[in-house]
């Protein structure tokens, strides 16, 4: 089966990111094969300092080796390095309906923050769907708030094998309702986009002064509480077994629990969760022409594959005469 996501350098990457889509995504290159990119493409359409694109688009290739991503198990790739997903991007264009488009969740989320809707903000899922389809893939692990855009792709793909042959795998989105949608610290979904998130390689103050941020109720530490409603217990629970998981609710119910002892056991739970990947990732950090080295040799992997899928789509619309 081919496994197939990407993610947006458009700030650092956080815990909501890793649950959602990094942790498995590391999962799946052991049984599959795995496409996994950096869509710098994608960050274009609302990150203009080139300095921050660059920074960004390194240090999340960083963090996806860190935390386990093996290149030579898997194709590992920045997206902008294959050029060839923006041919495609065009060619699916014209399979694309504007209605389709103008229903985008996350184009109207954008235009209701205050975006100017240009023309790239509102094809994003075009260019999407063109990464998807290229690679033939078969699945696609993404959090919630893409499986819209994992509709549209399949729209799309079984728009264009209906006119012109069968040519695309039409692919399945991949999400695990328990890390679906990961709570940022005010309450909302965690989001680069917010600033609301807890980073994965934070440094250690900054870490514990987000964690205690986190919004909570104000009933008194005696009271009992409900855990399914408390940010610190979603997150917290992210890092727990089932066992210690019910545990801690069955000690939420009982009152005498208050908030800021559980945003303790929070930091010490991710920052030990993650500190063989801090370790890594600064060995990582001191050699970056070994990381560039890596990132082009899965360009060169991702771009044999995509050519191929080209050939096939260029001969099926009549582009080779
Ligand atoms: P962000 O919203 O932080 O910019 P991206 O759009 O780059 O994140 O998302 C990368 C991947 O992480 C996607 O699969 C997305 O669904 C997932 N993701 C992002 N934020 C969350 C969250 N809070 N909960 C669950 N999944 C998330
Ligand atoms: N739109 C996705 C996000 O914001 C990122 C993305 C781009 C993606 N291309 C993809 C995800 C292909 C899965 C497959 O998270």
């Amino acid at each position: 089966m081919r496994v197939l996501s990407g993610i947006q350098p458009s700030g650092t990457l956080h815990i909501g990111n890793y649950f959602a889509m990094m942790k498995p995504m590391i999962q799946f290159q052991r049984e599959h094969t795995l496409f996994c990119f950096v869509v710098n493409y994608h960050a274009l359409t609302t990150v203009t300092n080139a300095d921050s694109l660059r920074g960004d688009t390194l240090a999340a290739c960083l963090d996806f080796l860190a935390l386990g991503l093996d290149p030579d198990k898997s194709i590992f790739w920045v997206q902008g390095d294959v050029p060839e997903v923006c041919e495609l991007t065009w060619i699916l264009n014209n399979q694309t309906p504007v209605g389709l488009l103008e229903r985008a969740h996350s184009y109207k989320d954008k235009l209701a923050k205050g975006f100017q809707p240009h023309n790239g903000l509102f094809s994003y899922p075009v260019l999407m769907a063109a990464d998807i389809l290229l690679y033939q893939a078969d699945a696609v692990p993404v959090g919630k708030d893409q499986k819209q855009h994992l509709e549209m792709t399949r729209d799309i793909a079984i728009k264009f094998n209906f006119a012109y042959g069968d040519t695309f795998v039409v692919p399945e989105p991949w999400i695990d309702e328990h890390t679906a949608v990961v709570p940022g610290i005010d309450g909302q979904k965690m989001s680069k986009s917010y600033g609301n998130t807890l980073e994965i390689f934070s440094e250690e103050g900054e870490l514990k002064k987000k964690v205690m941020r986190i919004v909570t109720d104000s009933t008194p530490l005696e009271e009992p509480k409900d855990p399914d409603k408390c940010n610190v217990f979603a997150l917290v629970s992210l890092f727990l077994g089932d066992e210690e998981k019910n545990e801690l609710a069955d000690r939420y119910r009982a009152g005498g629990l208050g908030y800021g002892e559980v945003k303790k056991m929070l930091f010490e739970r991710m920052w030990e969760y993650f500190a063989p990947y801090r370790q890594k990732r600064a060995e990582l950090a001191a050699d970056l022409g070994q990381v560039r080295r890596i990132m082009a040799m899965g360009a060169d992997k991702a771009r044999a594959i995509a050519g191929q899928t080209l050939e096939l789509v260029r001969s099926r619309v009549g582009l080779n005469y």
